[in-house]
């Protein structure tokens, strides 16, 4: 075979498979069983064709801004996160009625998301603050003044929004664990036992927040 006839039959094949690609352009090709790629439930924000009038196809609509979830009031939280959000929390905020001291599932909480800086008895001998001991706190421990007398509400705040080197744990802890989380952490700081059985089950949150 000649040169020129290699050249030709190989720019032939470039631009064959080179419109191959031009032409797909959005074209998702071949669809050969649909529904096992979309799911024909109705799942909260998929997006169908089928949903013409919400947004984007959506099958339900994002709650109106400023309203909250029945149920869900305690996620309600209106102080901001600055130095003057901090200060208020310590006289606005409050633990709600009914929040146990000793509840089993503030330690079990604890223990998973305070632990590895903290310590498990809040020495802040976790593995992190002993890996990297620039992050630690200036206070020694949660035995120190600082943490006894530091006001709930404030705690509160820090285990929402986080403070410096601690990050928010609002995503980890829904309204009610974070005060169980807050009571246990107060048992700690008055040398409290620890030898509490931390325990993932515990009273449902309407009947702790209801006693
Ligand atoms: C990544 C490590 C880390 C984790 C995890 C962590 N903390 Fe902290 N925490 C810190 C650091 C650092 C500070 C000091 C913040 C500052 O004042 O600069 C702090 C401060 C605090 C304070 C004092 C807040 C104040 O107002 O001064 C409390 C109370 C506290 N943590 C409790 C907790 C609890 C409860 C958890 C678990 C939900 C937790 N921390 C998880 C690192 C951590």
């Amino acid at each position: 075979m000649s040169k020129k006839l290699n050249l030709a039959v190989a720019s032939l094949v470039l631009a064959v498979l080179g419109t191959g690609c031009v032409s797909r352009g959005n074209d998702p090709g071949w669809e050969y069983a649909p529904d096992m790629y979309y799911s024909k439930g109705y799942e909260p924000y998929n997006q169908g064709d089928s949903f013409t009038l919400n947004p984007h196809g959506m099958s339900m609509r994002t709650p109106v801004e400023g309203t909250v979830a029945v149920g869900k009031s305690d996620f309600h939280y209106s102080l901001p996160n600055t130095g003057e959000g901090y200060e208020a929390a310590a006289t606005q905020v409050s633990a709600p009625a009914g929040i146990d001291q000793i509840d089993s599932r503030g330690k079990y909480m604890y223990e998973i998301y305070c632990s590895p800086c903290h310590g498990n008895t809040g020495n802040n001998d976790g593995g992190v603050f002993k890996k990297v001991s620039t992050l630690k706190p200036a206070w020694k421990g949660y035995t120190d003044d600082y943490i006894k007398n530091l006001p709930e509400g404030q705690i509160y705040h820090v285990l929402t929004y986080g403070k410096n080197n601690m990050g928010s744990h609002a995503s980890v802890l829904k309204p009610v664990d974070r005060w169980r989380v807050v009571k246990y952490v107060k048992l700690l700081s008055q040398g409290g036992s620890s030898n509490a059985v931390a325990s993932n089950t515990t009273t449902s949150d309407s009947a702790a927040l209801a006693k």
